[in-house]
């Protein structure tokens, strides 16, 4: 069937609607109508198009993710070729390319030049070339003269539109810039795939490119890339602005994403500002990024620059310390924690990475390094990316000497030689020895000495080891009978830093039970659970007392946490240290337990909680309504009640109107109570 004039109309009017919300969500990142709504113009739109399939155009919003696979990848040959960039990895570096840049313009050395500045994304570079307004063609770099036709992939990228917004765009335009994996992206994608067993990405530049290289386009339809322009290429058929940072300027206004973190800037010292200050911002930054280039914001002055074999005369990236670096395994060891946990630990060859030098490097556990397949010997690339504990990314297989062998995990507990196990579905194996175990005493101990937990000062990590090891130290109990005169005899401690040491073990004494009970070192115990034990029993005795089920009317505690509480009580050996640490003095105010009453105002009464409340946790509504003498349950069912439902309540409000059970906000509940 043939489409009449009013639906060809109509089918141009929601396009027009859709490219208008995805230029206000993309490049400007301010919505103007919910993601629901938005979605229900694309049905509509698609439900047109499905009717009459002459509607259909390739720059339709509908048309991104349809293009069947290729069977290769064309070549494409860049008209002008894509260039790279210079490095300056110093100030003094930096300023060396200033000086370079106003010889050439014969300028005085203190003249004034502005730059534009931007972060370097750490991503793939692309071209997309547009005619008339519509996309007709994406490409790889390749080696800068000739990259790979990669068109139906770019077409599935939401950030990149289809057809140009507004006017005054060249008949042919050429926009260049990099394609990458946002940082939530790289880490949900990971985490799948980790869970799944399937490959996850080293890092997120080799994520965008790898992406930009499947034959299938729903395969990138899947991962979650976006991407910023930042140069222009060809561009035939209407002058565009004579400066960089308003060319860039025109790009957002026809619907293209810029990155929002550029700036012009004045000379080196701006240009130093601005490294500075988007250094700092990194690690919050939503992508990932290896540095900022600077580029001679006039393009008339580019021009009079020009270029060196494959780089621009008149830019430059201002590198970050490297997050990557390659390095050797000296040797896989395995480390014992504090819960017993066997973690295997790289020794490297050091090496200066991501602003430190790095010697060690986590391998997270037995899965992971079976799967990276570390091996003594190796070649393999470590990364310390921001705050996170550096970490093997990959072997490089390829430099691998011959006769290595794959690291297996040990039996026995390297420290004390108790059984390595590892329970059904679990990741981590872990020592058996409990604290027979010298490495998991040492870690308890420094546990219970910590700041948050019983906050002995001056009482380090060498001296507990120390002190471990020659068995001065079995228990936390054995702490509060240190002398002065042993602890002045040890190494390395001065008679007065061991009168300190006394003095701060004393004055430790005298502390509160949600501290004591998180220094016990209870697995699963943090700071919070502790707290919360300690407000709803009052006193040590009914915590120790406590039966599962009791255990589990505390907030954020259920089954696995209460097991676990439960365990370590039903321990002779643990009640026997807590006894001597009473002795020994150490003691905490106790309080009555905010008992549940039977005859409160909601006895009887079955709650269910849903949504954001807007003054309390969930937890803390929970405790509210049992100590009311209420009851709350997980799932809304005939017997409920009461649910209780905040802001976004989903599901569960939907049932619960279902079943004609009675919805209650904060307010009301607590006019109840
Ligand atoms: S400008 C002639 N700007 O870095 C100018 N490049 O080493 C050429 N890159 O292949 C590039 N962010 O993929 C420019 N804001 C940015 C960039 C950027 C990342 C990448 C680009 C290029 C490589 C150059």
């Amino acid at each position: 069937m043939k489409p009449s004039s009013e639906t060809k109309s109509q089918a141009e009017s929601l396009r027009e609607q859709i490219r208008h919300h995805n230029y206000q969500y993309h490049a400007l990142d301010d919505p103007e109508i919910p993601d629901a709504a938005y979605d229900r113009l694309m049905r509509e739109l698609l439900a047109l198009e499905e009717k009459y399939p002459d509607l259909v155009t390739p720059d339709s919003p509908t048309q991104r993710v349809g293009d069947a696979p290729v069977s290769s990848f064309e070549t494409v040959q860049h008209e002008l070729p894509m260039l790279s960039l210079g490095n300056a990895f110093s100030p003094e570096e930096l300023n060396e390319f200033h000086s370079r840049v106003l010889d050439r313009l014969e300028m005085d050395a203190g003249s004034t030049l502005q730059y534009a500045a931007e972060p370097k994304l750490d991503g793939a570079a692309v071209s997309l070339l547009y005619e008339d307004g519509v996309l007709v063609r994406g490409a790889t770099r390749g080696d800068g003269t000739n990259g790979e036709d990669i068109t139906h992939n770019v077409r599935t990228i939401e950030s990149i539109p289809l057809r140009l917004m507004g006017s005054g765009y060249p008949r042919r335009l050429e926009v260049r810039g990099e394609v990458f994996m946002p940082k939530a992206g790289f880490d949900a994608y990971n985490e799948n795939a980790r869970e799944a067993g399937t490959k996850a990405f080293v890092n997120p530049r080799n994520a965008a490119a790898g992406s930009l290289r499947q034959l299938d386009p729903k395969l990138t339809a899947e991962r979650p890339l976006d991407m910023y322009a930042y140069s222009v290429g060809i561009s035939d058929g209407a002058n565009l602005p004579d400066h960089h940072s308003e060319i860039l300027n025109r790009f957002q206004e026809w619907g293209i994403k810029v990155c929002p973190e550029r700036r012009v800037v004045d000379g080196v010292n701006g240009c130093l500002e601005f490294y500075e200050d988007i250094g700092s911002r990194r690690d919050a930054l939503p992508y990932e990024i290896d540095g900022v280039v600077y580029k001679v914001d006039s393009l008339r002055l580019q021009e009079e620059l020009g270029f060196v074999s494959r780089a621009p005369r008149w830019a430059v990236a201002h590198k970050f310390p490297a997050q990557e670096e390659m390095t050797e395994v000296a040797a896989v060891e395995f480390q014992v924690g504090r819960t017993g946990a066997v973690t295997p630990v790289a020794r490297l060859k050091p090496v200066f990475v991501g602003g430190v030098t790095v010697s060690n490097a986590t391998l997270h556990n037995i899965d992971e390094l079976h799967r990276k397949d570390v091996r003594v010997g190796d070649t393999v690339i470590v990364r310390r990316a921001g705050d996170v504990i550096p970490e093997v990314a990959s072997v490089i297989t390829g430099r691998r000497p011959k006769g290595t062998r794959r690291v297996q995990l040990p039996t026995a507990c390297p420290v004390c030689g108790s059984r390595v196990a590892r329970e059904e579905g679990e990741t981590v194996a872990r020592c058996t020895g409990g604290l027979f175990c010298a490495a998991q005493r040492a870690e308890a101990l420094k546990h219970f000495v910590s700041r948050r937990a019983l906050d002995i000062e001056g009482f380090g990590a060498k001296l507990i080891e120390q002190l471990v090891l020659s068995d001065r130290l079995q228990t936390p109990a054995n702490i509060f009978q240190l002398t002065m005169e042993e602890l002045s005899a040890l190494d390395r401690m001065g008679e007065k830093s061991a009168s300190n040491l006394i003095d701060s073990i004393e004055a430790s004494k005298t502390t509160t039970l949600t501290r004591f009970l998180f220094a016990l070192g209870i697995r699963e115990v943090g700071e919070s659970t502790a707290a919360s034990l300690a407000s709803h029993f009052g006193k040590l005795k009914s915590v120790v007392a406590a039966s599962d089920e009791e255990l589990q009317a505390v907030p954020d505690v259920g089954p696995v946490v209460a097991a676990r509480i439960r365990s370590f009580f039903d321990e002779q050996h643990n009640i026997d240290v807590i006894s001597t640490l009473r002795e020994l003095g150490v003691s905490w105010p106790e309080s009555e337990p905010l008992a549940p009453s039977d005859d409160g105002p909601l006895s009887g009464k079955t709650f269910v909680i849903t949504g954001t409340l807007p003054s309390m946790t969930r937890d803390e509504a929970k405790e509210r309504i049992q100590l009311a003498g209420g009851k709350v349950t997980g799932s809304v069912s005939g017997k409920t009640d009461y649910l209780l439902a905040g802001e976004k309540a989903g599901s569960k409000l939907t049932k619960a109107e279902k079943l004609g059970v009675e919805v209650l906000d904060e307010a009301a509940l607590l006019s109840l109570i």
